[in-house]
Formats: C-alpha cells, sequence, structure tokens
C-alpha cells in the first residue's frame, strides 16, 4: 500500500470507528473528523490538540484564526503549507473546546501514531502541552518533559525524528509577546532544516 492509501484508510476508519469518545459528538453536529493534509512526503509535521468548530465543519485541521497564525508562523521562515503535514491528537472537536480528556488522547492517538510511522518526518513540531506531553512520554522522552514555558523552542532528538514543543498558536492572537516567542522558536525549526 502506498503512504496515500494508508493514509486513506485511518480517515476511513476514524470515519466508522462508532466507539470513539467523541463520535456521537460528531454525529449529534454534523461534524467532520479532521484527519489531517499537507504533503504525505513533509519533512515538518505539526501535531495540534483537537479540532476546534470551523475545523470540524470544514474538516481541515487550522482552518480558523489559530490556523490564520500558523500560516503566518510558516511564512516567517519561508514554508509552504502545502509542503508540510498539519493534523492532530484528537481528531474530532471536544465539545465547548475544551481541553480533550485523557481517554480521548488514549482513543485517538494511535492514529497519529500511525501518521508519523506513514509520512516519516524528519521533524514533529507539538503544537501545544497536550501534543508536547503524548509524544514526549511515547517516543521516549518522558526524562526531558517539562513545563511547556521551560521547553518550548528546544530541539529534541527521539529514535526516528526530530522534536520541538511549541505554544499553541490560539495563544500568540491576543499576545504580542507570545507572537514573538512562537517566531523566534519557529527560527528553531528552521536553523533544522
Ligand atoms: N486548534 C488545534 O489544536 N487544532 C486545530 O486543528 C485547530 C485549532
Amino acid at each position: 500500500m502506498d503512504k496515500t492509501e494508508e493514509l486513506r484508510k485511518i480517515k476511513e476508519e476514524i470515519i466508522a470507528s462508532k466507539d470513539l469518545p467523541l463520535y456521537n459528538y460528531r454525529i449529534e453536529n454534523s461534524y467532520f473528523p479532521v484527519i489531517g493534509e499537507g504533503s504525505h512526503d513533509a519533512e515538518v509535521m505539526f501535531v495540534g490538540e483537537a479540532p476546534g468548530r470551523n475545523e470540524a465543519k470544514q474538516g481541515r485541521p487550522f482552518c480558523g484564526s489559530a490556523g490564520k497564525m500558523l500560516d503566518n508562523l510558516l511564512k516567517t521562515i519561508g514554508l509552504e503549507r502545502g509542503s508540510v503535514y498539519i493534523t492532530n491528537i484528537v481528531k474530532d472537536r471536544p465539545p465547548e473546546n475544551r481541553d480533550p480528556e485523557e481517554q480521548e488522547i488514549c482513543s485517538y492517538s494511535p492514529y497519529l501514531v500511525r501518521q508519523i510511522e506513514i509520512i516519516k518526518p524528519k521533524i514533529v513540531c507539538a503544537l501545544g502541552r497536550h501534543s508536547m506531553k503524548f509524544i514526549m512520554e511515547k517516543y521516549r522522552l518522558q526524562k526531558e518533559l517539562d513545563s511547556i514555558s521551560r521547553i518550548h523552542g528546544k530541539l529534541f532528538q527521539a529514535e526516528s525524528f526530530a522534536f520541538i514543543p511549541l505554544y499553541h498558536p490560539a495563544v500568540a492572537i491576543y499576545n504580542g509577546n507570545m507572537k514573538k516567542t512562537l517566531e523566534e522558536d519557529f527560527k528553531i525549526l528552521k536553523q533544522f532544516l
């Protein structure tokens, strides 16, 4: 099976898995699951937390205001959105934009692990503390796990990819200092590439 087919299989499984914790909420609201988008050969993969309302309505990751911020950050380092791969740990929108729960991360994260195995990015960037925590625990970086305020913008080496925890772009929407911090951290990503 080629990459595109393997990724399509993940999408079909998520669509059909009625026991996913947010499946009923998805159906009740006529939302789409948000699987991910971008290049299947991307060197860079961004992992957010869970889709917001706009994303669940369109079935696309980061297409609302946090997405605009992400697009601007990509522009500052000359990366085209279509050349990277963007996804989330949790593939369905949690009610009221609340943080994803442990059980949700547990149920949806195997899909993320498969996406990483299929795409084989050189570098994975977590957007926010939930994806940071999951990735660092899963890929044996747990000893280095700390608060995101201490380790954002640092480069770690996991077995098969490099890893940078980044603040979630939504925190920069109304906070100019955070925007500057994210811009500085994106430069670390650019240097790596
Ligand atoms: N926030 C996320 O973490 N993911 C999205 O896709 C959109 C907003």
